[in-house]
């Protein structure tokens, strides 16, 4: 449904792959909020994926760059400035890779050249993304950067491997430049921390199904899904959140403050009986 709450904002969303991405249903939601935007995403990616549909269903140009190349960066900005007509509102970062989750390699037995690529693709990334933006003057006042981040970052989860580094770096660079662009442009950055999400970056999670299914019992509103999230994306490049920054925001169900949930419990017990009232309705504690 449309509130209009980007009416006549201008965006840059780097990210979207394919209909499962989180990157694809901002880019929809935004469009349908009444924003003008560009596309962004790694020249194979434009060439061999399918964000060629979506640039064409939303009448959005779509400009290859590889996230990681500052030159590449200076041209989205360049071109979107110049397509979209002046400086942009909102630019999401919805970007993640590790060749080492990739490759197999676990986390006590890191390759360092892998370990350089997963942080600069999902991390440094977003501080050049920042700090090009930031030199070309490329977004407006009370404009709003959002980077997708995930809660390995402060807690550990079994496969995540270096990908908890790199969210851990994504994190602190959004209160780092947070501070910057907010004291001398007014400018917002924050993360968003989701649920775990079926998409081809999730997928790459060791046991992504099982991870599922245990966030999702541990969740009191369960998993979020790619929409869901899309919707909060949109919530903070509008103008109802101008005075938040450097920010995490976890948009997980309630996840991140469980430490155990009875239906998590449950699934280690052989029934529920010992925690149901005598009319069998399970009783909360
Ligand atoms: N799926 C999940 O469970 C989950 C949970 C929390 C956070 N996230 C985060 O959400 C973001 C989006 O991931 P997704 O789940 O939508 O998966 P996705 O695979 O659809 O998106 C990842 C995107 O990163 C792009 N990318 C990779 N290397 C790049 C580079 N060098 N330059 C530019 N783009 C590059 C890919 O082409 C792809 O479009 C990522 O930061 C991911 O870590 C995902």
């Amino acid at each position: 449904m449309s509130y209009n709450l980007l009416k006549g904002k201008k965006g840059i969303i780097f990210g979207a792959l394919n209909e499962q991405s989180i990157a694809w249903k901002v880019a929809e939601q935004a469009v349908e909020q009444g924003a003008a935007i560009t596309l962004t995403n790694t020249p194979i990616a434009v060439r061999m994926g399918e964000v060629s549909e979506l640039g064409k269903k939303l009448n959005c140009e779509i400009i290859p760059a590889d996230a990681t190349s500052v030159e590449d960066l200076q041209e989205v900005f360049r071109r979107s400035m110049e397509v979209l007509g002046g400086q942009v509102d909102f630019v999401l970062h919805s970007i993640g890779m590790s060749p080492n989750v990739r490759k197999k390699r676990t986390y006590d037995d890191l390759d360092y050249d892998m370990l350089d690529k997963t942080l600069d693709i999902s991390a440094v990334s977003f501080h050049k993304m920042i700090q090009v933006a930031k030199k070309m003057n490329a977004i407006a006042e009370y404009g709003s950067i959002v980077a997708l981040s995930y809660v390995a970052a402060q807690r550990t989860f079994f496969g995540y491997n270096d990908m908890a580094d790199a969210k851990a770096l994504l994190e602190s660079i959004a209160r780092s430049f947070g501070y910057i662009y907010g004291r001398e442009k007014n400018v917002r950055v924050n993360t968003i921390s989701q649920s775990p999400t079926p998409t081809t970056a999730g997928s790459g999670v060791k046991g992504m199904d099982k991870l599922m299914d245990f966030a999702n019992r541990m969740s009191p509103l369960g998993n979020a899904s790619a929409d869901e999230c899309a919707s909060y994306c949109i919530v903070m490049f509008s103008d109802l959140t101008r005075k938040v920054t450097m920010q995490n925001l976890f948009h997980d169900g309630g996840f991140s403050s469980v430490g155990m949930s009875l239906r998590a419990m449950a699934t280690y017990q052989k029934g529920l009986e010992e925690y149901m009232d005598t009319d069998g309705n399970i009783i909360y504690g």
